[in-house]
């Protein structure tokens, strides 16, 4: 098992002729590795002759500080779970210091309004975060193919965005969410939920499969306001926003067209810990 630390360990590595003519995949991660990770790792070791796992929890697409020192800090685990699924994959995991030549700053992108919607609203110069850190990921390990879980849509569409407008050259693939046997959505967030939380939160996605039947009949606002009263009912939740949206756009339907795809997207809060997911409903 090859674990980098430095940029110049992958620069060199990167250079070697031999590795020149193979595909790269690279699956970049903040660690607290857990099953849905390791459908993206999977994915890549099966597409390409190398693959690169990232391991850091970037400081700068966090817009709080307590919740960037509450981030689980695995490493140890990460790599046993990245072994186990194959010995040759290589581990990078950088100080912030390193990965950011000791400038631990956002970059400012504009993509091209994906950025003001869902969780841009919510989570201040997040997105910026991101583009930043996955620009100096990939500018650093060059990529044939880069994997992305649906489970954070927004942050998928945002990368495709980045690296067309920015010609990264990199191609972005995402990957379906991965899911508990009880349908909720895998996350490293649900190990911080109480063992009655994490029953109760299977909540959102059976509301999200119900919305999706009534979005065959009703509008967007009409199941949208079903959500919402559903919310209001279940009093372990807190709602921060569901919105049924246009799957290239991100923004919220006005108006349903059959050519169009579209999904529902939600947040909520239970026992303080944020949730998110999301299902296509055409
Ligand atoms: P992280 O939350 O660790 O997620 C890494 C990747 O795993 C993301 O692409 C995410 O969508 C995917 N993922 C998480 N849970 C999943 C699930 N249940 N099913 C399928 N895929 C899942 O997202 C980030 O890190 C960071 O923002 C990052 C892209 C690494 C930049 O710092």
């Amino acid at each position: 098992m090859t674990i980098f630390n430095t940029r110049k360990e992958v620069s060199d590595f990167i250079k070697d002729s031999l590795i020149k003519s193979k595909t790269i995949g690279y699956v970049p991660t903040m660690g607290a590795l857990h099953q849905g990770h390791a459908s993206l790792i999977q994915q890549s070791v099966s597409e390409n002759n190398i693959t690169f796992v990232s391991v850091f929890v970037n400081p700068t697409q966090f817009d709080n500080t307590t919740d960037l020192d509450k981030y689980p800090r695995t490493l140890e685990n990460d790599i046993e779970l990245i072994k186990e699924i194959d010995s040759n994959i290589i581990v990078f995991a950088p100080t912030a210091k390193e990965l950011y030549k000791g400038n631990i700053i956002s970059k400012n992108y504009s993509f091209d309004g994906l950025e003001h919607e869902m969780e841009g609203k919510h989570r201040a110069g997040h997105f910026d975060g991101v583009g930043t850190v996955l620009d100096l990921f990939f500018t650093l390990i060059k990529p044939t193919n880069a994997y992305f879980g649906e489970k954070d849509f927004q942050q998928l569409q945002i990368v495709k965005k980045l690296v067309s407008k920015y010609k990264l050259g990199v191609h972005i693939i995402g990957c379906e969410i991965f899911r508990e046997d009880s349908g909720l959505a895998m996350s490293s967030r649900n190990e911080r939920l109480s063992t009655n939380a994490r029953k109760e939160a299977v909540f959102i996605n059976e509301t999200l499969l119900a919305a999706k039947k009534q979005f065959d009949t009703k509008s967007a606002l009409k199941v949208e306001e079903w959500v919402t009263k559903q919310f209001a009912k279940n009093k372990q939740f807190n709602l921060e926003y569901v919105s049924i949206a246009n799957i290239d756009t991100l923004k919220p339907v006005k108006r349903k067209s059959k050519k169009q795809q579209y999904r529902i997207f939600i947040a909520a809060f239970i026992d303080n810990i944020r949730l998110i997911d999301n299902i296509a409903l055409n």
